[in-house]
């Protein structure tokens, strides 16, 4: 079996769905369910004795130790995080405590753990470590895109955070020899995305009549990767990633934030039109820019191409319709998490 971490979030849950969808291997899934932790995101696996949720933190030691024992996993995917990069502006220190205090504690574990095992268990176990391209900080509109070996650059406290994390994990496997891979990935976007990230923000806005807020000029660039991608890649560097690599993953769509918007609501427009008959882009709206807003984000996906035989299945047009349909068939799934303390934030943020 496997040990994920937050995989009742965004990314995690896609992972476990994806899963149990290509796989029959049982799946233990710790995750602390903060706000961005939803239950409901796995209620299609209901009843499925392969997989059990367990709430709690990465950084509990205890229970960490004791899922280890009693499960035996033969991996550990810590998909775990705080995510958004404005809270990270508003709050940074859960992103200390989980992102980094909190990994280093699941290291800690995981190394007595795998060191505790006998052959050829221990040579076969792997830790993996979900991360992100912002590490690397912004590009210049003419910078090639980031490779594995681009010097770590974050501008934000959510990145240096992750940044921090993603040294600890290379550090644990030049150190004490654990078994670890690292991802780095782009922006994802798809079904089960928190509406405080830009796509499902705008989508959900849109649909409620709200201004559609474009930070500064709009015209920050971000690498878009369909989130079940991101999980075919993990599931391909987890089978045969190299020990202690690192693997960007990307999907070679870099787009404006303007344009990523503009297209959101001509799709919208199609598939579900405004009463009045206007488009939703009138909805657009410019607000204050982000403090230290990264310019640019482009990954460079050639390694794990090249060596993994990797490649996204969905292109921008037709992961962002399917993205669209998700959120016009799953309207109680948007209340659920849009409710009580979603508002308190909207508020923070845009009010
Ligand atoms: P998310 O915020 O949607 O989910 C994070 C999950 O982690 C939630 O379920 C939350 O409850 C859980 N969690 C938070 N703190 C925890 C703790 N201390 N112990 C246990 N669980 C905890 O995030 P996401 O978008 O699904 O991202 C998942 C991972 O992928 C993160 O590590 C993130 O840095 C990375 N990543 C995200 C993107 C993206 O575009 N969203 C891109 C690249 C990499
Ligand atoms: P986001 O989805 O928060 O991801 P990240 O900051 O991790 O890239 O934001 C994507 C881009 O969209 C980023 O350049 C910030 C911008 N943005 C807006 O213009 N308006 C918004 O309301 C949000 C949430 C983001």
């Amino acid at each position: 079996m496997i040990l994920v971490t937050g995989g009742a979030g965004f990314i995690g849950s896609n992972f476990v769905l994806d899963w149990f969808e290509q796989s029959g291997e049982s799946v233990v899934n710790l995750d602390a369910l903060t706000y961005a932790g939803n239950p409901a995101n796995l209620a299609s696996l209901q009843g499925n004795g392969n997989h059990a949720l367990v709430q709690g933190d990465i950084g509990d030691a205890a229970l960490v130790d004791s899922l280890l024992k009693i499960h035996q996993p033969r991996a550990v995917l810590n998909f775990a995080a705080e995510s958004h990069v404005d809270r990270s502006i508003h709050a940074p220190e859960d992103f200390i405590q989980t992102n980094v205090v909190g990994t280093f504690r699941l290291l800690e574990s995981v190394r007595a753990y795998w060191s505790g095992l006998p052959e050829p268990e221990k040579s076969a176990f792997r830790f993996l470590h979900v991360s992100t391209d912002e590490v690397y900080g912004s590009l210049s509109a003419t910078d090639a895109p980031f490779t594995e070996t681009n010097r770590y650059e974050p501008n934000s406290p959510y990145s240096a955070s992750k940044a921090a994390s993603d040294h600890l994990v290379r550090a644990y496997h030049h150190t004490y020899g654990l078994p670890v891979l690292t991802t780095n990935c782009s922006n994802n976007y798809g079904p089960l995305h928190f509406p405080e990230k830009l796509i499902p923000l705008c989508i959900h806005n849109a649909l409620t009549g709200k201004a559609l807020p474009i930070y500064g000029d709009g015209q920050q660039v971000r690498d878009w990767l369909y989130v079940r991608d991101h999980c075919s890649a993990i599931r391909r560097v987890l089978e045969a990633g190299r020990l202690g690599e690192v693997y960007n993953v990307g999907g070679w769509n870099e787009k404006a934030n303007l344009d990523v918007v503009r297209t959101l609501c001509s799709v919208l427009d199609e598939m579900s039109p405004r009463a009045d008959g206007k488009p939703y882009a009138e909805q657009i709206t410019y607000v204050k820019d982000r403090p230290g807003h990264d310019r640019r984000y482009a990954i460079d996906a050639s390694k794990i191409e090249r060596e993994l035989g990797w490649k996204p299945a969905e292109t921008f047009e037709t992961g962002i319709r399917k993205t669209v349909r998700w959120y016009l068939d799953n309207t109680a799934w948007v209340e659920g998490v849009t409710s009580g303390a979603y508002k308190n934030w909207t508020a923070k943020q845009y009010d």
